[in-house]
């Protein structure tokens, strides 16, 4: 497979009052197109910096950034801006979803941005949004009346409307009951299938089952990864104590 993202010596550091934190330290990280690459970690291990700078959303302090073959870490803000709304998909801890316009506008306002297929939008958001559990209803409501796991499932399609090579997701289920968080990740492994790359963030050892491998952050740096590829979802128990194994050797 071919290599879509991959960083030599990625630093991120943060000056707050005079004190600097060095949250990402020298990473040099390989993401194939098609993974499902699971990030865990504990609580400020810097899962989110991560996935800020290997989506083109913050800059990187120092190292290098690669997608294919172009080096996105000396792009211009505005090169940025575009080749984000070319390349990526985003599903934020925070949703944030216009206020002033209804649920499906507010996809379709991010899929008519990249294409001119109004028709094919609009038809793939409508199938995306009851796919992920949300009704016809719905489709028509405005942000304010949504419950928390409605505006994160509406946050999700909007992510996957422009069907992006590789889509980032910070605890994408963070907010949803098991039912729904089951529908929505069935969604991210259908689109996996389709080939699309998927970077997720998770504290829960289900979600991590998704994956192909696991990498598991420790401050700023890479501290393990294990691949799942061996054990299919054939067999999940199989999976899943693997899973356990590495987190607890990993001091989960
Ligand atoms: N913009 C910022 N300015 C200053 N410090 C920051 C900034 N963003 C993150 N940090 C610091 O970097 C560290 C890592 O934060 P990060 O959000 O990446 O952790 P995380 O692994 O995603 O944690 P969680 O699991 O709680 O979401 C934290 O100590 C945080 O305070
Ligand atoms: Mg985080």
């Amino acid at each position: 497979m071919k290599t879509i993202i991959k960083t030599d010596k990625l630093c991120k550091t943060f000056s707050t009052g005079g004190v600097q934190q060095h949250v990402i330290k020298n990473m040099d990280l390989e993401i194939k197109e098609g993974d499902f690459t699971i990030l865990m970690g504990s609580s400020g291990s810097g899962k989110s910096t991560l996935l800020y700078a290997l989506s083109g959303m913050d800059q990187p302090s120092m190292g290098k950034i690669y997608f294919g073959e172009q080096e996105i870490s000396t792009f211009r803000n505005d090169q940025l801006a575009l080749f984000r709304r070319m390349n990526c998909g985003f599903v934020f801890q925070n949703i944030y979803l216009l206020d002033n316009m209804n649920v499906l506008d507010n996809i379709l306002t991010n899929g008519l941005l990249v294409s001119e297929k109004k028709k094919e939008i609009v038809s793939r958001a409508k199938q995306l949004l009851l796919r992920v559990g949300l009704t016809e209803e719905d489709f028509k409501k405005f942000p304010a009346s949504l419950s928390g796991g409605e505006a994160q499932r509406v946050g999700i399609v909007r992510a996957l409307i422009n069907q992006p090579k590789i889509v980032f997701a910070d605890e994408p289920t963070g907010a949803l009951n098991s039912a729904s968080g089951k529908d929505v990740l069935d969604v991210f492994t259908e689109v996996n299938q389709t080939g699309q790359s998927i970077v997720m963030v998770t504290h829960d050892v289900k979600t991590a089952l998704r994956g192909n491998r696991i990498l598991y952050m420790k401050d700023g740096t890479i501290q393990g990864e294990l691949h799942l590829e061996a054990y299919t979802t054939n067999n999940l128990d199989a999976r899943r104590s693997k899973v356990q194994y590495f987190l607890d050797e990993m001091g989960w």
